[in-house]
């Protein structure tokens, strides 16, 4: 039919952000690639920036000591070593292909610090504006590259289970590429959560794809939260996030009455790792039932034009960066876990591949480092690409496809009240016993619910506190349960798999 196409190329790229467009330059110029997106990801609206330790007080090994403690030791030393090791070189070539990262006046890098580092060692650019420079440097880096405005709805497969391509629903009607390597580079789940810091679009498609097509995802229960999002009494969805360079330049948390928040609570203090500060803000949110606290950034210097995003923001809300006390709460921010892949992105199922946000790599451990997440795009983008010059997958015939998702908007609306009573900052194994037994007949093709329920089953299987992952009935960790995988079981729901089925099926 008129409406319907069919595209053949080595490898479709699903996403367009910092993982999705180093993939595509990676690949460029020996593979025949197409990159698929639709709508705006998260990579150009990140504001902190990108960690990489290129002074002579600094060095990879403290960056990685920074990353595994911020981690809670939950990190797998291997690709965090990759990570910190890799990410300078990257740097330097997004630098080289036109990258304006700010400077000091005497031309060196400037160096802001953010919760959980020990250097100054987060480079930045326009100040705030720090994905937006990566977003359109990688984007003039690959102008070359054919990209298509679709939206992957299923995985096609061959009869062995081998991913083939991906169906896609586009505005001008159905298209169907066949490829040698899918690389989802799709981003997170922000709006599985009532309130997050994540564009409109970010809904976990990426996972429930993966997962539809009979993937591993690991360390799901690890959902981090961003201290300070501007509390701008919108009842949820996505709301401005108010970046931690803030606090790295001298910003402060204050309780409603005033006295600092984060006195006496870590060490790191207003600095501490992102999961401390947001328990610390959540639980005085809770207290006073107000719905926030305050960030205090008055005494940061020249504070408006070293952050116009967050001074931007408070203004569309009547507020004044340089002297009103800024009201903030936590929102949902970034996935730690995702589908479990290798160190070049491959997962379980032959032909898929996943990179950045939607990826568990092992990078992140049991919270993110802040400003680890445009590296991890940078660095694993380049080693998913350079995985697939070397190799494809054989070719094989298409089969079928994925179960299609469709988008239930009252389905998910209940998914995201479930998810903030049970599965938000804190948790307990009645609240999520309870969230499941929610959730279950939920579960079908909306992507929200179907990513939701895994999140809730992965939460459910570590009954003790690790990282963001808190349970109330368990602060204190008695040893560890292992690496929590999930899977879709042959009903189609999300299951954990018991260590026994896990080594079956490695
Ligand atoms: C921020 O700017 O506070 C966020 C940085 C990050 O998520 O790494």
């Amino acid at each position: 039919s008129p409406s319907s196409r069919d595209l053949e190329v080595d490898v479709v790229v699903v996403g367009a952000g910092v993982a999705g467009l180093s993939t595509a330059l990676g690949l460029a110029r020996s593979r025949d690639v197409l990159v698929l997106s639709d709508g705006e990801g998260s990579t150009g609206w990140a504001q902190g920036g990108i960690a990489a330790a290129s002074t002579p007080d600094d060095s990879p090994a403290l960056h990685a000591a920074d990353t595994r403690a911020a981690g809670d030791d939950w990190c797998d030393p291997r690709a965090v070593d990759r990570l910190v090791e890799e990410g300078p070189l990257r740097l330097a070539e997004l630098v080289a292909a036109g990258a304006r990262l700010d400077r000091e006046p005497d031309g060196r890098l400037s160096r802001s610090l953010e919760g959980g580092h020990h250097r100054r060692r987060v480079l930045h650019a326009s100040g705030d504006a720090t994905g937006a420079e990566v977003a359109r440097t990688l984007a003039a880096a690959t102008a070359e590259v054919p990209r298509l405005s679709a939206r992957v709805v299923g995985l096609l497969q061959s009869a062995s289970g081998q991913v083939v391509g991906v169906q896609c629903s586009s505005p001008s009607g159905r298209v169907r590429v066949r490829a040698r390597a899918v690389v989802l580079a799709s981003g997170g789940l922000g709006h599985v959560y009532g309130a997050t810091t994540n564009p409109a679009g970010v809904r976990g498609e990426g996972l429930a794809l993966a997962l539809l097509a009979g993937a591993t995802l690991s360390d799901l229960e690890l959902v981090q939260f961003h201290p300070t999002a501007l509390h701008t009494g919108a009842p949820g969805g996505q709301l401005p996030l108010v970046t931690e360079a803030l606090r790295g330049e001298g910003a402060r948390l204050l309780d409603l009455s005033g006295s600092p928040l984060m006195a006496g609570r870590h060490r790191l203090g207003d600095l501490a790792p992102r999961d401390v500060v947001a328990r610390e803000v959540h639980r005085a949110v809770r207290r006073t039932g107000s719905g926030h606290v305050w960030l205090d950034a008055r005494a940061v210097p020249d504070v408006v034009r070293r952050f116009p995003t967050v001074a931007a923001s408070c203004a569309a809300h009547g507020l004044d960066l340089a002297s009103d006390l800024l009201p903030v709460a936590p929102a949902q921010h970034f996935l730690c876990g995702g589908v479990t892949t290798d160190g070049w992105g491959a997962t379980d199922v032959p032909g898929l591949y996943a990179v950045g946000e939607v990826a568990a790599t092992g990078v992140h451990g049991g919270n993110r480092l802040a400003s680890n997440s445009l590296l991890e795009g940078l660095v694993y983008g380049a080693r998913v690409a350079a995985g697939l010059v070397l190799e494809l997958p054989d070719p094989a015939a298409i089969s079928g496809c994925t179960p299609l998702l469709v988008d239930s908007p009252t389905v998910a609306a209940t998914v995201r009240e479930v998810m903030d009573a049970h599965a938000g900052i804190v948790r307990s194994g009645r609240g999520l016993a309870e969230a499941a037994s929610a959730l279950r007949p939920l579960v079908g093709r909306d992507p929200v619910a179907v990513v939701g329920a895994a999140v809730v089953a992965a939460a459910a299987a570590r009954p003790e506190s690790l990282g963001c992952h808190f349970r109330t009935d368990a602060p204190a960790s008695a040893g560890r349960t292992p690496r929590v995988r999930v899977r879709l079981d042959d009903s189609g729901v999300p299951s954990v798999l018991t260590p026994a089925s896990a080594s079956a099926s490695a």
